[in-house]
């Protein structure tokens, strides 16, 4: 009995050791269409960069990372509702600010040791966020953020690009306020020579299917998140449901943490029973813009509009 344990354990041992170790007979590829070899090599290579770029331990446990998720833009598209709707989760450290660090010069220099150290600290678990609605429409910033993590998951808010201008032109207007500034009236900047003004730079932000090719030349659709705009205006839970199913995140926003105020007219926030609404200079009154002026930016818009819907495969309720 004894003898043919023995046997048995020996014939075990001998499989065991003599088995060859499993390698796939050819890479298999993901849905990316990149290899998993690569997929593995980059999620390795994210991670060390990670560990090279990791600041110091707080007492406390939290640290600053690099950010898994960027919401990359669009200028006005809503970027600020989304950051702070999206910090209702728990499983979320949102940088306050801006950090522009893939698109200003002076800020990428400084590495991405100086990247990390503009994040908030935040719990091994969390996934850190940051806003900067530049990177859409900087032709540079997608290999950027592509070198440094392949992995990374980017949201996109989009809004009607013909109601994004208004909004861009609604900015730049108050800013110039503020210096003391005049600013044309928005007609002279939408209109030259009778024709729609191409060297308008509010309008080249709305052409959102040329930006968006460069970012598809490095990461794949399945990494990009488009958020309606226009539906976290209106509706903003579904739109935040979607999101934290994106990224992976148990549901935890829920209809309590928003409720309509009617002075604003827009949705506010309400975390742990605190009430806020955003800041005063989100939610502006656009400029009247007359309408055979609205109505040949709708129809120049109808094109590239389109070129966007194919190249995402998803269509917008815009004009
Ligand atoms: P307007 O001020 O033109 O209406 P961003 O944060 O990217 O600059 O976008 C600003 C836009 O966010 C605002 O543009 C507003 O329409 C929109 N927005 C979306 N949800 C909002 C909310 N709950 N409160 C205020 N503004 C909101």
């Amino acid at each position: 009995m004894r003898t043919s344990v023995m046997a048995a354990f020996l014939l075990g041992l001998f499989l065991f050791v003599s088995q060859p170790p499993s390698v796939p007979s050819r890479p298999t590829v993901n849905e990316a269409g990149a290899s998993s070899k690569t997929v593995d090599y980059e999620q390795r290579r994210a991670s060390s960069i990670q560990n090279q770029t990791q600041t110091a331990v707080h007492p406390n446990g939290t640290r600053q990372q690099l950010p898994q998720t960027i919401i990359i833009g669009v200028r006005k598209g809503g970027t600020r509702a989304l950051i702070e709707m999206l910090s209702l989760h728990p499983g979320i450290a949102a940088a306050e600010s801006e950090v522009h660090f893939f698109d200003w010069e002076d800020h990428f220099e400084k590495g991405l040791q100086w990247y990390a150290s503009q994040m908030p600290f935040s719990y091994p678990h969390q996934i850190t966020v940051e806003k900067t609605p530049a990177y859409f429409t900087s032709s540079k910033v997608p290999e950027r953020i592509y070198k440094m993590n392949p992995a990374t998951r980017l949201l996109l808010i989009l809004r009607d690009p013909t109601e994004r201008i208004l909004s861009d032109y609604t900015q730049v207007f108050y800013n110039r306020l503020q210096k003391h500034k005049l600013y044309q009236p928005i007609e002279t900047v939408l209109i030259k020579n009778g024709d729609i003004n191409m060297d308008y730079k509010a309008l080249n932000r709305s052409l959102y299917y040329i930006h968006m090719q460069n970012w598809l030349k490095y990461f794949p659709l399945s990494h990009i998140h488009v958020v309606d705009g226009n539906m976290l205006i209106k509706d903003p839970l579904p739109e935040m449901k979607r999101v934290e199913k994106f990224l992976n995140l148990s549901a935890e926003i829920n209809a309590s943490n928003f409720y309509f105020n009617k002075t604003k007219g827009f949705y506010c926030l309400r975390n742990h029973g605190r009430e806020r609404c955003l800041h005063e200079s989100k939610g502006r009154a656009h400029p009247q813009v007359a309408s055979p002026i609205l109505a040949k930016l709708y129809q120049f818009f109808h094109e590239p509009n389109r070129k966007f819907f194919q190249l995402i495969g998803r269509t917008f309720d815009w004009h």
